[in-house]
């Protein structure tokens, strides 16, 4: 009761008490998930290490800026799910799961939306495919306002496209959803 009295008269208590309930509220919900949540650590049934080439092509996923317009993460939201964008004929993405991410360091979630989720997007197209949208995505998607990026087509014989294709190929496989489109090397 004196402790209630004394907040009316001092706003240094309110503050405190403002303060501690801001921060229980801050670790319960950042802090301690991470501690009890084991099934974060354990990577999914199929993961594998990325190879010498796909860590490359990570490597320039992330130098070129691919993740300011691109997220990786098919959230629960059924808008996510449900588009023809991250499914495939007919059939939904699965949700994205913590396990298929522990290799990734750093991860490529990404926070915008520019272009569509990438999460599910190995294995969509072949090669040829991503070599002209990298020369040009307004060949193959009229008005698409993604740059083109010739120089990765162009430098050291196409050395780069090769590697970043070698990626791009891996996002989303380590669940195998899409069967029936299995992407030729
Ligand atoms: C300025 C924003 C922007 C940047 C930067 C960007 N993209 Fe895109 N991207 C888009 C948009 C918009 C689309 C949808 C239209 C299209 O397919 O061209 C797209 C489409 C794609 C698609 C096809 C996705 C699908 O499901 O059809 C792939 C793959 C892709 N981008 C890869 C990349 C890679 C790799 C990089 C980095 C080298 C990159 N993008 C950089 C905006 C961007």
């Amino acid at each position: 009761m004196n402790l209630l009295k004394k907040t009316d008269h001092n706003a240094m208590y309110l503050f405190a008490g403002v303060l501690g309930m801001f921060l229980i509220g801050g670790v319960m919900t950042t802090i301690v998930p991470a501690l009890t949540e084991k099934s974060w650590r354990q990577e999914t049934k199929g993961t594998r290490p990325y190879t010498a080439a796909q860590k490359r092509g990570k490597a320039i996923y992330k130098r070129e800026g691919c993740w300011y317009c691109h997220t990786q993460q098919v959230r629960t939201l059924e808008a996510d799910r449900a588009t023809t964008r991250s499914g495939w004929r007919g059939v939904k993405a699965p949700i994205s799961t913590p396990g298929e991410y522990v290799r990734d360091k750093p991860h490529m979630l990404g926070t915008r939306r520019i272009g569509p989720d990438l999460a599910r997007v190995g294995g969509k197209y072949d090669r040829s495919w991503h070599r002209t949208h990298f020369m040009n995505p307004r060949h193959l998607v009229p008005g698409s306002v993604m740059p083109p990026f010739p120089w990765l087509v162009k430098r050291d014989g196409g050395k780069e496209f090769e590697d970043l294709v070698e990626y791009i190929q891996t996002l989303g496989r380590t669940i195998n959803w899409r069967p029936d489109n299995d992407y030729e090397r």
